[in-house]
C-alpha cells in the first residue's frame, strides 16, 4: 500500500473504531492511565501538526496553536503541556472541534503526501503512523474501561467479534535447544528504536507452552485460594493485592455464584476455553508460581514465538525493560519516543486481538508498569 492510501486508511480507521461512542463517552477520564478518546483523536493529529507540518511545509497554519499545550503527551522539548490527570477535566475543545482539527491536518498531510516526499519526512510520518495505531489500540483499550467500569455496563457494539486466530487445540511445552541466538529487528521495514541493537543472546535449554493460558486454568487458582496466599506473590505484588483487594482479573464479577467479565458487546458469562485476559504481571507472575513454572524471558519468547500462535493477548515476559545493547535515542524530541520509559516496566511480547493489522511483529517490544491490566494481557509460560 502507498503511503498516501496508507494515512488516509489509518485516519478513517481511528474515526472508526470511535463510532460507537455518545459524545460523553469521548469526555471522560476514570484513571490517569486511561485518556478521554477525544484527546486521543486530538494527540494524534497533533503528532503530524508538530513532527511534520509545521517544521517540514512552508507556510502551514496550525489549526490553533493553543492545541500544543492541550494535546502534547510527554514531550519536553516541545514545551508546557496539560497535566496528564487532567485529560479529563476539559470539556473544551469539543469532540466537533478535535474532528474539525483533524480535517484540517488530514487536509494538508494528503496535500504533502500527493508529492515526492525527502526522506527525513517521509521516515516521520512512517512513525506518526505507527504511532497513531499504537493509539487505536489505546482507544479499544481505554473505550472498555470507561464502559466496563460504568454500573450500567454499557456495550460498546453489541455485535462485536474479535478478529479469529487460527487455535492450539492441544496443549503442549516446545522445546528450544540451548544456543546462541540473535535477538532485535533485521531487515528494511519500519521497527521502533527500542528493537535495534541486534545482538547474540546465550539462551539454556528451555521449554514454552504452545498457548496461553486459559480462563478455566486460571479459576483453578483462584479457587485454590491464590489471591490469600502470599507464597506465590512478589512483595510489591502482595501490597498491590491487598491494598487494592485484588481477587480475579480486571473486568471480572461474581455476580450469583458465577463469574461474568465485562467484554466489549457487554457483561457476559466467562469463556472458560479462550486465555485469560486483564492480568498484571503481578498476576502472571504469582499463577505461573502456583503452578511451579515460570514466565519466559523476552529473549525466549523471540525465539520460539515461531512455534506458536500469537497475537490473542500481550504476553508478560520476566524480562525488565531495557536497553539493547548500543541503544541510541534520536536527536531531539523524537528522541523521547521510547528511552525515557527504560526504567521500571515489564516487557511484553506478541500483539493482542485489537493490535491494529500489521503494527506488530517477532521483535517488537510493549512494556507496562507490574500493576497494570486494562490492556488485554496474557500469560504463557515456561520451564
Ligand atoms: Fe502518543
Amino acid at each position: 500500500m502507498d503511503i498516501y492510501t496508507r494515512y488516509k486508511s489509518l485516519r478513517q480507521r481511528t474515526e472508526d473504531i470511535c463510532r460507537p461512542l455518545a459524545i460523553e463517552d469521548y469526555v471522560v477520564q476514570p484513571i490517569v492511565d486511561v485518556s478521554p478518546p477525544k484527546w486521543h483523536l486530538g494527540h494524534t493529529t497533533w503528532f503530524f501538526e508538530t513532527f511534520i507540518l509545521t517544521p517540514h511545509v512552508q507556510g502551514y497554519q496550525p489549526f490553533n496553536p493553543d492545541y500544543n499545550y492541550v494535546f502534547n503527551s510527554y514531550y519536553e522539548t516541545i514545551g508546557n503541556r496539560v497535566i496528564r490527570t487532567d485529560r479529563g477535566n476539559l470539556s473544551r475543545p469539543t469532540v466537533d472541534d478535535i474532528y474539525r482539527y483533524r480535517q484540517h491536518v488530514d487536509e494538508a498531510m494528503l496535500k504533502i503526501l500527493s508529492a515526492p516526499l525527502e526522506p527525513e519526512v517521509s521516515d516521520l510520518i512512517v512513525l506518526g503512523i505507527h504511532h497513531e495505531e499504537q493509539h487505536q489500540e489505546l482507544l479499544y483499550t481505554d473505550i472498555k474501561y470507561i464502559l466496563g467500569h460504568n454500573p450500567l455496563f454499557p456495550a460498546y457494539d453489541v455485535t462485536y467479534q474479535p478478529p479469529t486466530l487460527k487455535s492450539t487445540s492441544t496443549n503442549d511445552f516446545i522445546r528450544i535447544k540451548e544456543g546462541l541466538y540473535e535477538i532485535g529487528f533485521k531487515g528494511d521495514g519500519f521497527c521502533f528504536d527500542n528493537e535495534l541493537g541486534r545482538h547474540k543472546v546465550y539462551l539454556n535449554e528451555f521449554e514454552i507452552s504452545n498457548r496461553l493460558v486459559s480462563n478455566a486454568e486460571y479459576l483453578e487458582f483462584i479457587n485454590d485460594d491464590g489471591y490469600s496466599d502470599f507464597r506465590h506473590w512478589h512483595a510489591e505484588g502482595w501490597d498491590w493485592v491487598r491494598n487494592e483487594k485484588i481477587t480475579a482479573p480486571l473486568y471480572w464479577h461474581f455476580i450469583d455464584n458465577s463469574w461474568y467479565h465485562y467484554t466489549f458487546r457487554g457483561l457476559e458469562p466467562i469463556d472458560l476455553e479462550a486465555s485469560v485476559r486483564h492480568v498484571s504481571y503481578f498476576e502472571a507472575y504469582a499463577y505461573a508460581a502456583w503452578k511451579g513454572l515460570r514466565l519466559p524471558t523476552e529473549f525466549e519468547w523471540e525465539v520460539a514465538a515461531p512455534n506458536f500462535t500469537w497475537g490473542e493477548n500481550w504476553e508478560w515476559t520476566e524480562s525488565a525493560y531495557l536497553p539493547y545493547p548500543g541503544f541510541k535515542k534520536a536527536p531531539g524530541a523524537i528522541g523521547e519516543y521510547n528511552g525515557k520509559f527504560m526504567v521500571n516496566q515489564k516487557v511484553l511480547r506478541g500483539a493482542s486481538a485489537i493490535t491494529s493489522p500489521g503494527h506488530s511483529r517477532l521483535t517488537y517490544r510493549n512494556f507496562f508498569q507490574t500493576n497494570l491490566r486494562w490492556q488485554f494481557t496474557g500469560i504463557r509460560l515456561a520451564k
